[in-house]
C-alpha cells in the first residue's frame, strides 16, 4: 500500500457522436487507461469516464440527412462504443453522454454560476449567415485561411496547423461547407464568456503555470496565446458561447422576455459532460457527488489531444473556477498518431489503422499497448506506428525477452517438480533484489506518464534475467546428474523474477498478467505484492503458451487498402430508402389536394415561386416553392398539386411560406437536375386527402 492514498478522477476528451473511434481515440484511451490501472495498482482510488460529445450541429445535420433524429443519431453511435472500448482492454468505470440530463443541469447551473459572477455578457454581433441554406452556418461549416498563419481550408473555429483559436468572422477568404455559397454577414444577440475580464486573465495566468499541471512545452504554448502586440492586440478574447437555432444542444436559460430560443455552443457543455458523467456513476454507486467533487483531496485529470489544449487549459479553467468550482490538477496532452511517419490522423480525417480491422484480424490488442507504451512520453510529441517496428518490438522484445523466461523455467518445474517453487540460493535473490528494487522507480515513470522509459527500464530487467537464464543453463542442467536442487533453484528463480516483470507489465497488459496470475496461482499482482516472493513451496500451475508472435501477414493485412467496392448498388433516385415508419407516423402527415390559384416569380430570387393554393379552406394559403428553375408561373396556374396542409409555418426572406408542395427530384441535383411537381389523375378535388 502507499504511504498516502490518493484520490483520482480521470477522464479522456469526449469523442463527437457522429462516427466511430478511429486510432488517435484508441491511443489516447490506451494512455489513459494504462495511467488509471497504474493508480490503481498503487493503492490509490480512481474513478475513470467517458462519454460521448453529443451536441453541435454537425451532428444535427448529419442526422438530419439520416432522417432521424439527434437523439437517435447519438444512441446509434453509443452502441458501436463496447466493442472498441472492450476489444483493446480500455475499461471505463462509466460511459454517457452530453445529453445527459445531468448535464443538462450542471451546464445551466454553470453559466447561471458565471452570470451571477459577472463574467456573461451579451452583444449583438455579426454572424455568416448561408444564403443558399437560410441558415447561421455553424464554425464547422465554414472554412477559409487561418487569419493567423494563413493555412487554406481551415474550420472556422481553430486552426489544425498552427492551433490558433478565433472566431470564424476573422477567416480570411470564407466559403460555406454545406452549399459552397460565399457567406453573408447577418446579426444575432449572442452570450460571451468574458476571458478578458482582467480577474480572468490573472488567474489563468497564474493557475497555468503552477507546477505540475501542464507541460512545459503546453504553457510555452499557452504563453503566445496571453501575448498581446505592440498594438495591444491578441491576447485573451471573450468567448462566444451561445448558437442560435436550429441547434442540437443544451438551451440558454434565463434569457430576457421574447427573445427566441438560444443554445449553448456544444464546447461549452462538453467538458462540464466530465463532470456529468462522474456525477451519473457517482449516482450508480451511491457517492455524494457534491462532496466528492469539492473535496480538495481528489485531483482531477485529464487526458486529451494537443489539439484541443486552448478549450482545456483556458476556458475549462476558468469556468470552472468562476463558478466557485475546484479546478484540474492536472492537463496531460498528447500528441497526433502518424503512420509510417505519414500524415498525421485528424479527428476528422481518421485515415491509417482501422481499430476494428485490427481487432477482427484477431489480433492481439494487448500488442498494441505494448507498442504504444514503449512508444510514448509525457510530452505532446506525435507517435508514428511503424509496422516493422511494430512486429520488433512485440516479437524480440514483448515475447522475446519476457515470455521467453516463463517458457525456458515453468517446463522444468511442472515436469521435474510438481511445479513447486525452491528457496533460492544468493546469486538468485540478488537477481531479484535487483528487480524488486527497480519496482519503485518504474512505477514512478508510469506515473508521469514516460511510458516509453518504464517500457525499456522493464526490457533492461528481461535482459537481466535472460543473461542469468543462459549463465546458468537450465536445459544442462536438467540433463547433469546431482543438478536436481540447482535446477529448481534456478527455474524458481526465473519464475519469480518473471512474476516481477508482469506487475510491471500490469497496467499495459492487464488480460496478459491476469493470464500470468492464473497459471502461478498467486494472488492478484500489485507494486506491494511484487516485492515478495512465492517462497518456497509455493505451487504453480502448468504453462500455456501466453502470448504469439506477430505474424508480418497480419499487418499487411491491417494495412491493405479495403477491398474495392461492390458495383454500384442500384439506389432508387440517388438516396437509399428512408428508414421504416409506421402508418402512424404516416398519418401525421396530412397532404392533400390543392389547386394553384396564381403563380409568380420571387422578387431577389432565382430559385423560387410564389404559388397561392386552394385547399378548400376557404382561405388561400401563400407557399414558397423552389421550382423557378422547372415552371414557367403562368404554365401552373389553374393546375391541380399536392401539399403538406399541416407542415408548420415557416418564415422565409420573402414571406412567410404556409405548406410545401410535392416535388420529385434526383439526391444528385448536378447529375440529374430538374425538379418535377406532382399532379393527381382527373377527379380528384382541391381539400382532398391523399391516404
Ligand atoms: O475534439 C473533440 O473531439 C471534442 N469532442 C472533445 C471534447 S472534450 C471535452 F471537452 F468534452
Ligand atoms: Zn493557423
Amino acid at each position: 500500500m502507499p504511504s498516502q492514498n490518493r484520490r483520482f478522477f480521470v477522464t479522456t476528451a469526449l469523442p463527437y457522436a457522429n462516427g466511430n473511434f478511429h486510432i488517435g481515440h484508441i491511443m489516447e484511451y490506451i494512455q489513459a487507461d494504462i495511467w488509471v490501472r497504474l493508480r490503481r495498482l498503487q493503492g490509490h482510488e480512481v474513478h475513470f469516464v467517458g462519454a460521448d460529445d453529443a451536441h453541435g450541429a454537425p451532428i444535427m445535420i448529419a442526422a438530419e440527412k439520416a432522417g432521424i433524429t439527434p437523439q437517435e443519431f447519438v444512441a446509434n453511435i453509443a452502441a458501436g462504443r463496447a466493442q472498441y472500448l472492450d476489444g483493446f482492454n480500455v475499461r471505463f468505470d462509466n460511459w454517457s453522454s452530453t445529453d445527459s440530463p445531468e448535464n443538462h443541469e450542471l451546464a445551466q447551473q454553470i453559466y447561471r454560476d458565471l452570470k451571477a459572477n459577472g463574467l456573461i455578457s451579451s452583444k449583438t454581433i455579426e454572424q455568416f449567415f448561408d444564403p443558399e441554406k437560410s441558415m447561421f452556418l455553424p464554425d464547422r461549416f465554414i472554412k477559409g485561411e487561418c487569419p493567423k498563419c494563413g493555412a487554406k481550408d481551415q474550420y472556422g473555429d481553430s486552426c489544425e496547423s498552427c492551433g490558433a483559436v478565433y472566431a470564424p468572422t476573422e477567416l480570411k477568404n470564407p466559403y460555406s461547407a454545406l452549399s459552397g455559397a460565399t457567406p453573408v454577414l447577418r446579426t444575432s444577440e449572442h452570450y460571451f464568456f468574458k476571458l478578458s475580464d482582467p480577474r480572468c486573465i490573472e488567474f489563468l495566468e497564474n493557475w497555468t503555470s503552477e507546477s505540475g499541471r501542464l507541460q512545459p512545452e503546453v504553457l510555452n504554448k499557452i504563453k503566445e496565446w496571453f501575448a498581446k502586440d505592440e498594438e495591444g492586440n491578441g491576447g485573451l478574447g471573450d468567448w462566444d458561447i451561445s448558437r442560435d437555432a436550429p441547434y442540437f444542444g443544451i438551451e440558454i436559460p434565463d434569457l430576457p422576455e421574447g427573445s427566441p430560443r438560444k443554445y449553448f455552443y456544444v464546447w461549452l457543455d462538453a467538458p462540464i459532460g466530465y463532470l456529468a458523467s462522474l456525477k451519473n456513476y457517482l449516482g450508480k454507486i451511491g457517492v455524494d457527488y457534491e462532496r466528492y467533487i469539492a473535496d480538495p483531496a481528489v485531483e482531477q485529470v485529464h487526458f486529451i489531444g494537443k489539439d484541443i489544449t486552448y478549450f482545456h487549459t483556458l476556458f475549462w479553467p476558468a469556468m470552472l473556477h468562476f463558478s466557485g468550482r475546484k479546478t484540474p490538477s492536472q492537463v496531460n496532452v498528447h500528441g497526433f498518431i502518424t503512420v509510417n511517419g505519414g500524415e498525421k490522423m485528424s479527428k476528422s480525417r481518421g485515415t491509417g489503422i482501422d481499430p476494428l480491422k485490427y481487432l477482427k484480424l484477431g489480433m492481439n490488442p494487448e500488442w498494441l499497448r505494448y507498442y504504444l507504451a514503449a512508444k510514448l512520453n509525457s510530452r505532446n510529441e506525435d507517435v508514428d506506428f511503424n509496422p516493422d517496428d511494430f512486429a520488433a518490438r512485440v516479437n524480440s522484445d514483448l515475447v522475446g525477452k519476457y515470455i521467453n523466461i516463463a517458457s525456458r523455467a515453468a517446463g522444468f518445474l511442472s515436469k521435474r517438480f510438481g511445479g513447486q517453487l525452491a528457496a533460492v540460493s544468493p546469486d538468485g535473490e540478488t537477481l531479484l533484489d535487483h528487480l524488486q528494487t527497480a519496482v519503485g522507480s518504474i512505477v514512478e515513470l508510469y506515473a508521469e506518464r514516460e511510458y516509453g522509459k518504464a517500457i525499456r527500464e522493464v526490457m533492461a530487467l528481461a535482459d537481466r534475467v535472460n543473461e542469468y537464464v543462459d549463465a546458468n543453463k537450465p536445459w544442462e542442467l536438467a540433463k547433469k546428474e546431482g543438478m536436481e536442487a540447482r535446477l529448481q533453484d534456478v527455474c524458481s528463480t526465473c519464475v519469480e523474477a518473471f512474476r516481477v516483470l508482469t506487475a510491471l507489465l500490469k497496467p499495459v497488459l492487464p488480460a496478459l498478467a491476469a493470464n500470468v496470475e492464473a497459471f502461478l496461482q498467486c494472488a492478484p499482482l500489485d507494486f506491494d505484492n511484487a516485492t515478495r516472493v512465492l517462497g518456497a513451496g509455493h505451487v504453480i500451475g502448468s504453462y500455456q503458451h501466453l502470448m504469439q508472435r506477430v505474424d508480418i501477414k497480419l499487418l499487411e493485412a491491417l494495412f491493405e487498402p479495403p477491398a474495392a467496392p461492390e458495383p454500384e448498388k442500384l439506389i432508387p433516385g440517388g438516396e437509399e430508402i428512408a428508414p421504416i415508419i409506421s402508418i402512424d407516423d404516416f398519418s401525421k402527415i396530412d397532404l392533400r389536394i390543392a389547386r394553384i390559384e396564381n403563380c409568380e416569380p420571387v422578387e431577389g430570387s432565382t430559385k423560387l415561386l410564389r404559388l397561392t393554393l386552394d385547399v378548400g379552406e376557404g382561405r388561400m394559403r401563400n407557399v414558397f416553392s423552389g421550382i423557378a428553375s422547372m415552371y414557367q408561373p403562368e404554365d401552373l396556374i389553374g393546375k391541380l398539386t399536392v401539399m403538406v396542409a399541416n407542415l408548420a409555418p415557416r418564415k422565409m426572406k420573402f414571406g412567410v411560406s404556409e405548406g410545401m408542395v410535392l416535388a420529385a427530384s434526383h439526391a444528385d441535383e448536378k447529375a440529374q437536375p430538374g425538379i418535377h411537381v406532382l399532379q393527381p389523375w382527373p377527379g380528384a378535388q382541391p381539400g382532398m386527402r391523399i391516404h
